[in-house]
């Protein structure tokens, strides 16, 4: 029977004791982790999210009727129990924060009962995570996920401490917005009152957060949801959360000086860690070449070398095609796993080929100076030599190579460079290497839309000395678009903002939109800016990346409290769902699952 809590009230949470509360009388409230009944004498862990206090209830102290009911406390009743506060009697647990120290118990309240549990409410738990998902609530009652959802929430008061005092406004856009194509898949939300039109859930502020730099307010930020309609992955999820800043008469160092700031003040607040600054820098056209992807994990080294000069005359037509069409020939060097088994570089040719290739070439350099390799027997022996100093080979070492277009070889290389170091255990976790890339083209070519995609958003700013380009070779102009990057993990993105409106109408034509599509959709956002628009540039961070990094989570799912799922689905709410027909029709919505799906329709 549960009991209420009137006329108690709580002294503190279990681990919040102090060593002048000793020998005086305290209420604690929480939930059973574990009791143990030892015939005359009765310990009980009781839990909250401060931590573990354990309780002893005797009979002589707590008399027959709280003796009772301790005996009946299951895990994850909820109590309340007063008693006094002193050393423990037995051996300190130095496991517990309160290990010294224990309550001799005076009496208790059962607050609520509970059922058992469908899984043990306890750290490091191996219960699969649909059934965590499941129960969510009884999930986040577990130590190590209530730590990072309480380092999350130190995070954000850091964030809004730090840029508070740096003169930024907090201000809320919009959730129902227009939308807008480029980007993501967007969330579409109905709307009543305009049957047949739909608003869009924002992907993020930012045509909201230029607005108003327009309207003056210099320096902005917000926690703000975003959401977006894409296949999910560990680091990726349907809504999510920004740290997004914009200000205005400002330039790319500006903006990432009061950001290496802010990942100082953050990282120091939430997990005691010194950064140094500055960050390191490396433009895009580094980041590829040295580690085949524009978001390097710099903990470790094996990186890229480009062999093309060294093997353009070679007889071996893999390379030498590649070359001819306007390809590279590009190399890793795995340091001394010239002995791996066979079976094991096969494994390696066929993950390349998931990341694009059409094959892999491989050389190891055997401990006798001999080699073994796929594609030798087209060299010469000074062909060869010169390729093994190219890549610094050595005896005992395994060489490598893919060739093919740029970005396959780099998807290919930076691809399996990632993956060897993973199981070779060749990454030193204790590092946080933070890092910026900066100077991304403005544009990248879609095969699937057949045309000029911005590779960050429309609004970014060209490269002054490279804007000459933009109708003879758009490919060549860079943008002046920054990402910060956390042990190769994209952490945040940005850009300084076209704000002059020749050079945001020529983007707009280089991206393949005529001028009624780009007044269309962003109308609002170019008369805006007829009206003085001063220059303005900006960042987002991913919030959930951010916190699961910093508190080594495995996916942003264990650092969120209530994520969806890879299907994005809840399973705990089993949103989304199927609505009313009265809902349905109030909107003007007629469903009609069969086609969505792709079957055959009548
Ligand atoms: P961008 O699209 O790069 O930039 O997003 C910024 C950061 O948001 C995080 N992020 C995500 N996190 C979890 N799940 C997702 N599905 C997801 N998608 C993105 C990433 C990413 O770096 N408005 C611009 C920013 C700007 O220019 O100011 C923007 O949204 O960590
Ligand atoms: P082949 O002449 O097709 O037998 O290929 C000889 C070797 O070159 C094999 O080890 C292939 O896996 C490898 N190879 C094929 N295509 C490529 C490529 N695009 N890049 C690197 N190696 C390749």
């Amino acid at each position: 029977m549960a009991e209420s809590m009137q006329g108690l009230s709580r002294t503190c949470r279990c681990a919040e004791i102090s060593p002048d509360m000793e020998g005086s009388d305290i209420t604690l409230m929480g939930w059973v982790s574990k009791s143990r009944n030892k015939g005359g004498i009765i310990f009980v862990d009781l839990r909250d999210r401060s931590g573990i206090m354990q309780i002893i209830f005797e009979e002589e102290t707590c008399g027959s009727e709280a003796f009772e009911k301790a005996s009946k406390l299951r895990a994850e009743f909820v109590a309340a129990v007063t008693g006094t506060l002193i050393k423990r009697a037995g051996e300190v647990n130095d496991n517990l924060k309160t290990g010294a120290y224990e309550i001799k118990a005076k009496s208790i309240r059962i607050l609520s009962e509970s059922e058992t549990p469908p899984f043990p409410i306890e750290a490091d738990s191996k219960t699969k995570e649909e059934l965590r998902l499941k129960y969510r609530y009884l999930d986040l009652r577990r130590p190590d996920i209530q730590e990072k959802i309480i380092l999350r929430s130190k995070i954000t008061a850091s964030v809004r401490s730090f840029l508070t005092s740096e003169g930024f406004l907090e201000i809320e856009t919009p959730i129902l917005c227009k939308s807008t194509p480029e980007g993501a898949r967007d969330y579409l939300v109905p709307s009543r009152i305009h049957p047949g039109e739909f608003y869009a859930l924002p992907q993020s502020p930012q045509i909201f957060k230029q607005l108003l730099m327009c309207s003056g307010y210099d320096r902005y930020f917000q926690i703000a949801k975003c959401f977006r309609d894409e296949d999910l992955r560990a680091d990726r999820q349907p809504e999510f959360t920004q740290i997004d800043m914009e200000l205005s008469f400002v330039n790319e160092d500006d903006v990432m000086d009061v950001n290496e700031r802010l990942i100082r003040q953050v990282c120091k607040d939430a997990i005691g860690l010194d950064v140094t600054l500055p960050l390191p820098r490396m433009t895009w056209q580094e980041a590829m070449d040295r580690f085949g992807s524009d978001k390097p994990d710099t903990r470790f080294g094996m990186e890229l070398k480009d062999v093309s000069e060294t093997v353009k005359d070679c007889g071996f037509g893999v390379f030498t095609s590649a070359l001819e069409n306007g390809g590279s020939v590009r190399g890793i060097n795995v340091k001394g796993q010239a002995q791996m088994p066979r079976k094991k570089i096969d494994a390696l040719v066929e993950q390349a080929k998931e990341f694009g290739a059409k094959g892999l070439a491989y050389l190891c350099i055997n401990e006798d100076g001999t080699y073994k390799s796929s594609f030798a027997k087209f060299f010469d022996e000074a062909g060869l030599e010169s390729l093994v100093k190219a890549m610094d080979g050595e005896k005992g070492d395994l060489l490598l190579f893919a060739a093919d277009k740029n970005k396959i070889v780099w998807d290919v290389l930076g691809g399996l460079r990632l993956s060897i170091a993973r199981s070779l255990d060749m990454i030193d976790d204790s590092k946080f290497n933070f890092l910026w890339v900066t100077d991304f083209p403005l544009l990248e070519w879609s095969d699937t839309e057949n045309r000029f995609m911005a590779m960050h958003h429309p609004f970014t700013m060209p490269n002054e000395e490279d804007w000459q380009y933009i109708d003879s070779d758009p490919a060549r102009v860079r943008a002046r678009a920054y990402d910060i990057v956390l042990n190769g993990t994209e952490l945040g993105g940005g850009s300084v903002r076209i704000h002059m409106d020749d050079v945001q109408e020529k983007m707009f034509e280089a991206l393949g939109f005529t001028k009624e599509q780009a007044n269309e959709q962003f109308g609002f956002l170019l008369t805006a800016f007829k009206y003085g628009v001063p220059p303005h540039a900006g960042l987002a961070y991913g919030l959930d990346r951010l916190v699961m990094l910093l508190t080594k989570a495995d996916s942003i799912r264990e650092v969120m409290a209530f994520p969806k799922v890879k299907d994005a689905s809840c399973l705990m709410t089993d949103c989304p769902s199927v609505v009313d027909e009265k809902q349905l029709l109030e909107l003007g919505i007629r469903t009609d699952v069969a086609k969505a799906s792709g079957e055959a329709h009548e």
